[in-house]
């Protein structure tokens, strides 16, 4: 099998096959991951949650993503791998620079995420012209929750949803080759989806986006909370964490995972 590329995802948002993606923070579970054919690996800052169990992502250092990202990168043959810029370390285009740098060069990561619209796009433009390949994030931003006031769907309203439109655009203009939607109406996920070329991974944002994303935990149901809406514990009905995660990239490809029942 040959390594997934940026170019790889491309192809097959242009063929309309969907992407399987979720997090993972270590080796084991990276090839357990790239076994069941998920194809990209996020080392999602959500691990401050799940991993580490602090009450957001706010508290995750740069060195705490190098660390996790070096594991996956350890355990990975041939998934793309994303590590997410945590809080604060990309409030400006050369501290953006620097987190990327060591994301990539220490970590091993193939291309960095953050969070954010119009406010980011001069640092993605940094980013990219320096050879660092982005990926966005909209709709739901955690690493804003205090801003939001909580985790609750974006887009709802016409002005909201016109801004999330637009954002995207503008990211994809300033050079970002991959976009995350978290916690937005389907209909709204769909437009964007369809009006972008890069490929859109959706949270919570309905099954017509180009891919999917899940936190491993949640889908594997490891948490004593409530699933959120979006999630789905793929371990219910299999007899393995193999079989879960190969029963989710299933769903994705054909297009089962997320229901209406998992979507806004
Ligand atoms: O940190 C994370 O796991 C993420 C996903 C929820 C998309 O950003």
């Amino acid at each position: 099998m040959s390594d997934i590329t940026i170019a790889t995802l491309d192809q097959m948002k242009q063929r309309g096959e969907k992407i399987a993606v979720l997090t993972s923070y270590d080796a084991s579970f990276t090839q357990l991951l790239e076994a069941a054919g998920v194809e990209v690996l996020l080392v999602g800052d959500s691990l401050g949650m799940v991993i580490q169990g602090q009450e957001s992502t706010l508290p995750v250092r740069v060195e705490d993503m190098v660390y996790h990202a070096r594991n996956v990168a350890h355990g990975r043959k041939h998934a793309l791998v994303v590590a997410d810029m945590p809080f604060m370390s990309y409030s400006s285009a050369t501290q953006a620079l620097d987190t990327a740098a060591r994301l990539m060069k220490e970590g091993g990561a193939h291309m960095v995420k953050l969070e954010g619209g119009a406010t980011q796009l001069e640092t993605v433009r940094r980013l990219v012209a320096h050879g660092i390949p982005v990926c966005a994030h909209l709709g739901l931003l955690p690493q804003s929750v205090h801003k939001l006031g909580g985790y609750r769907v974006q887009g709802r309203d016409e002005e909201s949803a016109h801004i999330l439109m637009e954002d995207a655009l503008a990211l994809q203009e300033a050079g970002a080759q991959l976009l995350v939607l978290e916690c937005v109406p389907a209909t709204l996920a769909a437009e964007i989806s369809q009006a972008l070329r890069i490929p859109v991974i959706g949270i919570g944002a309905g099954a017509d986006c180009d891919g999917q994303v899940l936190v491993l935990y949640d889908m594997l149901g490891i948490t004593a909370e409530e699933l959120p809406r979006f999630a789905k514990n793929f371990l219910d009905e299999a007899d393995s964490i193999l079989d879960a995660i190969r029963a989710y990239v299933r769903e994705v490809k054909e297009g089962r995972f997320p229901g209406s029942e998992h979507s806004f």
